[in-house]
């Protein structure tokens, strides 16, 4: 368990929702914190609220050269990174049939491949410190089986996200914690971002819809607050919401299911395991 006294932390996406929850739950348990975020004005809103605790720095998460000069920013103002919140996300509404490739982009650039530069960056900043870090990147309980329909995109962007984060644990020694946060509907401003050029714009009607369901979310700072005890404890996914529990279960069933009728354990199940072949190969290669 970390104590955040004193930390030096990260948060993308800090200016608004559950980015900004955290940013001030962290500078309340006496963290430093360097908050990012596409739109200037929220971040120097939430700087004037907290004071000299929070740096800001305007970063647009979809380009990772952008994350690279974030993380050298982040080296040069704090010295060592205690931990980063990869949680800048965007959503995109509408069944997939319909889906643009302007929005496809949009939403897999700011969620999967700025969720993967930007826990890249950190991770190789925190392995040349001796202290390690935590990484917590937001998903979302899209991420563990519950469909949203209505908007497939952002729910394969966040399977995605665990994918990452998952194979991250696997690569990355122990000292460097990689945690997956994966609120379910949280109150925010979620699906206001501003969009790139060539994104459409919701209408009235799907911002009002919107906005009605969103407002239902669980508070900001209770999610936050998840992510942060969570990545203190060191849990690999931090859950908020029961109601996903069903959908997961579903899902672990209909996979247990399916190997059952078609492909049931019997004789060399490991014959095929391709993380077998591969360590014995390199073995063999590094003994000869
Ligand atoms: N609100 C929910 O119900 C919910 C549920 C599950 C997961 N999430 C995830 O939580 C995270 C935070 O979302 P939120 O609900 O607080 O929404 P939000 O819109 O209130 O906050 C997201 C922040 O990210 C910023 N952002 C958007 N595009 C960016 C970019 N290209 N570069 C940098 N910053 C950018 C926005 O300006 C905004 O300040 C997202 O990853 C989202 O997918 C939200």
């Amino acid at each position: 368990m970390i104590d955040w006294k004193n930390k030096f932390v990260v948060v993308t996406g800090a200016g608004s929702g559950i980015g900004r929850a955290m940013a001030v739950a962290l500078v309340a348990s006496g963290a430093r914190v360097l908050a990012c975020d596409i739109v200037e004005p929220a971040l120097l809103s939430l700087a004037d609220e907290l004071g000299d605790a929070v740096q800001t720095h305007v970063c647009d998460m979809a380009d990772p050269l952008a994350i690279e000069a974030l993380g050298a920013a982040a080296v040069e103002q704090f010295g060592t990174i205690d931990a980063v919140f990869a949680n800048a996300g965007v959503i995109a509404n509408g069944p997939l049939i319909k889906a643009s490739v302007a929005e496809f982009d949009w939403v897999f650039g700011v969620n999967v491949r700025g969720a993967w530069a930007t826990m890249s960056t950190f991770a190789r900043i925190m392995l040349q410190q001796d202290s390690g870090g935590r990484i917590c990147v937001t998903a979302s309980e899209h991420a563990l089986g519950l469909q949203h329909a209505g908007a497939g995109i952002y729910t394969a962007s966040k399977h995605a996200v665990l994918g990452l984060a998952d194979v991250l644990r696997a690569e990355l020694p122990p000292n460097i914690g990689i945690s997956v946060f994966c609120p379910g509907l949280v109150a925010t401003d979620l699906g206001n971002a501003p969009r790139p050029d060539g994104v459409a714009v919701p209408g009235e009607r799907q911002r009002a819809l919107g906005k009605a369901v969103q407002s239902q979310g669980m508070p900001a700072s209770l999610a936050a607050q998840a992510a942060l005890d969570g990545t203190a404890r060191g849990d690999f996914l931090i859950v908020t919401h029961a109601n996903a529990l069903a959908a997961a279960q579903r899902r672990a069933a209909e996979i247990e299911a399916a190997f059952a009728a078609q492909a049931p354990a019997s004789g060399d199940v490991a014959r095929y395991d391709v993380n077998r072949i591969v360590s014995e190969i390199l073995a063999a290669q590094k003994g000869s």
